[in-house]
């Protein structure tokens, strides 16, 4: 499986003590591109449980479609 994600950050984020749950007393980090408090991991990956293993994905507010291909722009404007 692969899922098509848009991020807009162009930099790093550093993590600081305040990161950490105060319940759990960990900071989970999010690897699936779907949270909306990325990049802290707030539960999204669940709805990629049955995601297929050779199919490529996006998820458009919680909706998900399968992406048939990828078309890119060589001369971007
Ligand atoms: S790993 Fe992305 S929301 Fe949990």
């Amino acid at each position: 499986m692969a899922r098509l994600v848009e991020l807009e950050a162009n930099g790093p984020r550093r993590l600081t003590a305040d990161d950490i749950d105060e319940e759990k007393g960990d900071v989970a980090i999010c690897q699936c591109g779907l949270s909306d408090s990325f990049p802290f991991c707030d539960g999204s990956h669940r709805q990629t449980e049955d995601e297929a293993a050779d199919e490529c994905y996006v998820y458009d507010d919680g909706t998900r479609k399968l992406v048939e291909r990828v078309i890119c722009d060589d001369d971007p404007a």
